[in-house]
């Protein structure tokens, strides 16, 4: 009973949002509500500005900060929250999409003046592709921006989800005075207070009631009531079964900064965000109320000393009960471990756990064990599925600049691609090393760490690729011809699977017409349907 009731309890979640339009500052509200922190400000902004592009160890440290707060829980309403905390940096997109395999649900935050930005689509996708339930919070709503209608049809149709609003602003920056809430029939009017939590809620059943107009003035309650009829004649009711399947997205509207429109969204989340959610093996699909315990690594973060080596792995539990000293079966390397400081994180602070629940994130220390998408279990033979590789869209040859240190830069580049910097693709003849990243920051990661941590001598030279698709083909005579007349762009990435490193868009085009008994697929997410 109390195993179900912890399970139940949890909400494991991510906040995704392209840079600047206010994750970090919402982030920190809500830990100010859960009382995790005690004043504004504590939350250290863990964005890499973009001075330092190139000074590495301004990336590091900036990096750094996201360890400490790589996992934030904290108690709220009777729930046991935990939000994982995804970079921002659009560089850093890779590591925000394995963190999204473990979460349960997302919260999404637009910028109300800029609407749908570029990097807001692709987290999308990512969401869709896994139909993980979404909440959108339109953030700065005290400053000018597009007219409320037309951001829920920019978010229909730019995202491809439907939307229902649930919160609805009343007038917008200068004249922004609060929000109504629809889903709880209340209104909560505006005051801009940076550091307190405001409570004044107005609770108005009826909006027809004449109090809405003594409170917010004749004109603007004309306004809100017709709108709010529009919403209900354009938007079907809320079904929480919609919106758990990734079909409807909740929308609220505030301002994270002023602390306004948050508390609405919390409490609604922490009612209908589901409770953690199973997770699909190779052999079967797992679902949290297995009393035996099973888990998997999304996420390797590297000491920043070089002098210690040690790693954390993040490992979030999908069923079963996690105790310290206890040993678990480490299934690619079919070894049992256990582990005497398995950490969990609290806002800032980190402390050792003696034990923990499905939805619950722990950190392990690693000598060098782990690689992302590692299954710990309690000795059953299985793999967790869907950590998916992405094609990369900046690639570079590794090249060896010191044949005695060989044996460095392999070890060091290997590791490295474990902790999941990179992508390696080997080519054919030479083992040729190809390296692709979503963006020019972590060439600059893996050069430094290879020179300072391994010793390497090495350097990076462009290569002009556009995409690398993973190939599966029906027909093996079909893909012998394929891989013969293009053998100068075949290559295999870490696990031995077949790439095709495309030069354009027109090259990988006309490879798929002409051979159309092969699939060219953007992400390795094929081979969870093909497992
Ligand atoms: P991010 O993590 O998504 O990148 O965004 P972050 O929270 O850092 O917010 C980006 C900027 O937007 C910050 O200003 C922040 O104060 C501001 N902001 C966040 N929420 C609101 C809001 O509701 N209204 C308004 N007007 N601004 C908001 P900054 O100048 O970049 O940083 P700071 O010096 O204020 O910290």
């Amino acid at each position: 009973m109390k195993y179900t009731e912890a399970i139940e309890k949890r909400r494991t979640f991510g906040i995704i949002s392209h840079p600047d339009a206010g994750k970090t500052t919402l982030t920190e509200k809500l830990l100010l509500f859960g009382g995790a922190i005690q004043t504004a400000g504590a939350v250290k902004n863990n964005k890499i500005k973009k001075t330092a592009t190139s000074d590495f160890m301004e990336i590091e440290k900036q990096r750094g900060i996201s360890v400490a707060t790589s996992v934030m829980a904290f108690a709220y309403n009777n729930r046991q929250i935990n939000i994982l905390d995804t970079p921002g940096h659009k560089d850093f997109a890779e590591d925000t999409f394995r963190t999204l395999t473990a979460v349960d649900s997302v919260i999404l935050v637009i910028d109300c003046a800029n609407g749908v930005e570029e990097q807001t689509k692709k987290l999308m996708e990512v969401c869709r592709m896994r139909k993980t339930p979404v909440i959108i919070f339109i953030n700065k709503m005290d400053r000018d921006g597009k007219e409320s209608f037309e951001l829920l049809d920019e978010l229909e149709k730019a995202l491809d989800i439907k939307v229902r609003p649930l919160t609805w602003p009343i007038g917008m920056g200068d004249r922004f005075q609060g929000v109504y809430n629809i889903y709880q029939k209340g209104l909560n009017l505006f005051s801009a207070n940076k550091t307190k939590i405001a409570d004044d809620v107005v609770r108005i059943s009826d909006i027809y009631d004449n109090q809405l107009d003594e409170i917010i003035g004749i004109n603007p309650s004309l306004e809100l009531r017709e709108e709010l009829e529009m919403i209900e004649g354009v938007y079907n009711p809320f079904d929480r079964e919609d919106y758990l399947r990734g079909d409807v997205a909740p929308v609220f509207f505030g301002s994270a900064v002023n602390n306004f429109g948050v508390k609405e969204l919390l409490d609604t989340f922490c009612e209908i965000s589901p409770s953690p959610r199973g997770r699909d093996t190779d052999t079967k699909r797992v679902e949290p109320e297995d009393p035996k315990f099973s888990g998997f690594v999304f996420k390797i973060h590297a000491n920043l000393d070089p002098k210690h080596r040690d790693r954390i792995a993040f490992l979030r539990i999908v069923s079963g009960k996690f105790e310290r000293n206890k040993f678990y079966h480490h299934v690619r390397l079919s070894k049992d471990m256990k582990f005497p400081n398995p950490t969990s994180f609290m806002a800032q602070d980190k402390s050792v756990i003696d034990e923990a629940f499905p939805g619950d994130v722990v950190g392990l220390y690693d000598t060098g064990n782990f690689k992302i998408g590692d299954t710990m279990t309690e000795g059953e033979k299985m793999m967790y599925k869907g950590i998916p590789s992405f094609s990369p869209e900046i690639f570079m040859e590794l090249e060896n600049l010191d044949p005695l240190k060989s044996k460095q830069l392999e070890k060091g580049i290997r590791q490295l691609i474990d902790e999941g910097v990179a992508q390696l693709f080997i080519q054919q003849p030479g083992n040729r090393k190809i390296v692709g990243t979503v963006g020019q920051l972590q060439f600059e990661v893996i050069n430094y760490r290879l020179i300072h941590e391994y010793g390497a001598n090495c350097r990076f030279s462009p290569r002009n690729y556009f995409k690398a698709c993973w190939i599966t083909a029906n027909d093996d005579e079909k893909l012998f011809q394929f891989k013969r007349a293009k053998s100068n762009y075949i290559a295999e990435d870490k696990d031995g699977n077949l790439v095709f490193l495309a030069e354009t868009t027109f090259l990988l085009q006309m490879a798929e017409k002409d051979y159309p008994d092969l699939t060219f697929h953007r992400t390795s997410d094929f081979m969870l349907e093909s497992k």
